[in-house]
């Protein structure tokens, strides 16, 4: 699989992946306090969000961690407490209106944001067609032009045969599919997803995520998703952000996660097991990936110190087009004593997590709640 992020040669101006890119979809501030009965919830507490053009974003998070009033906000179907959100240039804040009494410019600004949810939000009596033509309508589109559109969308979401059938008629995977195209209908530079395919079994989510990864290539449409399951950022996101109490906690690019030491996102995009086999021992996760996963350094760790190593688990594994690989292993004597063979690992381009006391990762809180 080619590389992501490599540059196309002769394309100076190739759509940029790296840190620098233009972002599509910006956040600053951004608060969001829920009022009821007295009682106050802070779910987004100074949220600094940057969505580059082209990319596929993932934010994950355990349950009520405000990832679903982040999208909310973002395409202001909430009104945001404070901070900003700027779509495609765009300041949606300074627009007028929330929910649906949104004013007519925010209808048309969010007509430039595609939603895709999780229970797909069809509407029963209205056929595939009609609901992809839904928004069509809202923004006054003219009959003939919105039947062309929606059959055109139907072709590109693979259910060209299914325009004149009802929402009760589709499997499961067929109804988010008619979702993602009513999303498409506007055409939005950016598609915001939560949980799209967290009713889908393990098949049809593939297909659906194999879907969303296209869409993203072919019409270099910016994504957005939220996600409970590592397996959906390790197959379609370029970036990741973690998220915990209405904050981001880390990210960035799957690949600077997976660079970074006791990245807890890293940690349960990988995992990698093993027990302790008794006290007295250090327990390493190593992580390999560029020019380190070709080097003898195990070996010459051991020859150099006249060590015993012990290998728990090991795994290689393809992240964001990346393949790296994760060992965990275990050197006697206590953390104090290991400080120099580590020094030496780290010296050659390993990353080296120092697994904690208990014999858990700092992955166990992630892996244990969101991956399966
Ligand atoms: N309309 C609302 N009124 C009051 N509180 C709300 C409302 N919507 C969300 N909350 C609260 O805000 C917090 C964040 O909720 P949110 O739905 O954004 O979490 P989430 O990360 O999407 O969770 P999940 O993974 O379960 O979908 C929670 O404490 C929730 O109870
Ligand atoms: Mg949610």
């Amino acid at each position: 699989m080619p590389k992501p992020h490599a540059p196309v040669p002769g394309h100076t101006h190739a759509r940029a992946l790296d840190s620098d890119g233009n972002p599509v979809i910006t956040t600053s501030g951004l608060t969001k306090v829920y009022r009821s009965r007295g009682r106050e919830v802070t779910a987004l507490d100074g949220v600094d969000l940057h969505v580059r053009e082209g990319e596929v974003y993932g934010v994950i998070g355990q349950s009520g961690a405000g990832k679903s009033s982040l999208i909310r906000c973002v395409n202001l179907l909430e009104r945001p407490t404070s901070g900003t959100v700027t779509v495609a240039g765009q300041d949606l804040t300074a627009l007028a209106g929330r929910g649906p009494r949104a004013g007519r410019e925010l209808r048309q600004a969010r007509s430039r944001v595609g939603m895709v949810f999780q229970h797909f939000n069809l509407l029963s009596t209205r056929t595939v067609q009609d609901n992809v033509e839904l928004p069509l309508e809202i923004l006054g589109t003219s009959g003939k032009e919105r039947s062309r559109r929606a059959l055109e969308l139907l072709d590109l979401v693979g259910l060209a045969d299914k325009a004149k059938a009802f929402p009760a008629q589709l499997s499961g995977g067929q109804k988010q599919r008619v979702g993602i195209a009513r999303a498409l209908a506007g055409d939005p530079k950016v598609l915001l997803s939560d949980e799209a395919t967290s009713a889908l079994d393990p098949e049809t989510t593939r297909s659906i995520l194999q879907l969303l990864r296209d869409l993203n290539r072919q019409l270099g449409l910016t994504v957005l998703l939220i996600t409970h399951e590592m397996d959906v950022v390790k197959s379609i996101c370029d970036s990741a952000a973690l998220m915990e109490r209405g904050r981001i906690v880390e990210h960035g690019t799957v690949s600077e996660l997976l660079a970074t030491p006791g990245s807890e996102l890293a940690a349960a995009l990988f995992p990698v097991s093993g027990e302790r086999t008794g006290d007295d021992r250090t327990v390493l996760d190593v992580t390999f990936h560029g020019e380190a996963a070709t080097q003898p350094v195990i070996s010459q760790l051991a020859r150099t110190y006249n060590v015993d190593i012990s290998i728990l688990g090991a795994a290689i594994d393809t992240v964001g087009g990346l393949q790296i690989g994760r060992m965990r292993i275990e050197l006697p004597g206590r953390y104090e004593d290991n400080v120099v063979p580590i020094g030496f690992l780290r010296e050659r381009g390993l990353q080296i997590d120092v697994v904690g006391d208990e014999g858990r990762g700092p992955e166990s809180v992630l892996v244990k709640e969101g991956a399966k």
